[in-house]
């Protein structure tokens, strides 16, 4: 494996307390003996989840993150949840602008961006999710739509709090069901230019160790593939991750070659 390489998975709306609490002791048990200077892993399970995950997980061996988070810390916003609320559990992580959360919810670059700054600002690791639609890439402007999520979501953030910074890139034609993977080739090319835009907005050095990893319909067949690519440097898995068996297997597949 040439460097440290990232792993996670958000389970969206499907697992219950218990699932939740079987899927974090089994996942943490298969992978005990992979040392952690190999792999970052992580699990964002639901909010109502997130207590229980927090009181489970060992330290050591994984991080917890919510699947979205409000952007003050109290006030008048029924149905969120503060980054107080989420200290106080334990969380480790806060995931800002899935694509579920932008094109089912509604949720703008404007909003990711007071999330980011927020999650920064209360000192969370921070993955900023972004990717084009199917539209967007038909257009030809798929590179286009990525640097304006880039540049607005991370909007004031300065690079002396890039240190918690990861992103994601999840095209919104690769995520689910009816989703279809990127080719190791096209990620490449999408993660060249996320890597060049967070070096021009946070300079060399900074913009060089923000981990990026990619997302959508990846699978125990081209997950290899994928982590080769020198501009990926994790996977954020859905479906395929949800049996801790199956997310153990591809973890080791990886860390095989
Ligand atoms: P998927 O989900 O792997 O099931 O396509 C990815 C995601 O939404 O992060």
């Amino acid at each position: 494996m040439k460097k440290k390489f990232y792993f996670g998975t958000n389970t969206k709306m499907y697992k219950t307390i218990k699932d939740t609490r079987e899927f974090v002791s089994k996942l943490q048990d298969l992978t005990r003996d992979i040392s952690r200077d190999d792999i970052t892993l992580f699990v964002i399970p639901s909010y109502t989840t997130l207590k229980d995950a927090n009181e489970l997980k060992d330290e050591n061996l994984l991080m917890i993150g919510a699947q979205n988070m409000g952007w003050e810390e109290q006030g008048q916003f029924t149905g969120e949840i503060s980054p107080l609320m989420l200290q106080e559990i334990g969380t480790d992580l806060i995931m800002v602008g899935h694509s579920e959360r932008r094109h089912v919810l509604g949720e703008t670059d404007e909003q990711e961006n007071k999330k980011v700054l927020c999650a920064l600002n209360h000192n969370f690791t921070t993955l900023l999710c972004v990717g084009e639609t199917e539209e967007q890439k038909e257009y030809g402007i798929s590179e286009e739509t990525i640097r304006i999520q880039l540049k607005k979501g991370l909007y004031g953030v300065t690079k002396e709090m890039v240190d918690k910074l990861w992103i994601a890139y999840e095209p919104v034609w690769a995520i689910g069901v009816n989703g279809k993977p990127a080719t190791k080739e096209y990620a490449e090319q999408i993660h060249t230019v996320i890597r060049k835009t967070l070096i021009e907005l946070f300079g060399e050095e900074a913009g060089e160790q923000i981990p990026v990893l990619y997302g959508g319909s990846v699978n125990k067949e081209n997950a290899v593939p994928l982590s080769q690519m020198e501009h990926i440097d994790g996977l954020f898995i859905g479906r395929s991750a949800w049996q801790a068996d199956n997310f153990n297997d591809i973890i080791r597949d990886i860390l095989k070659i």
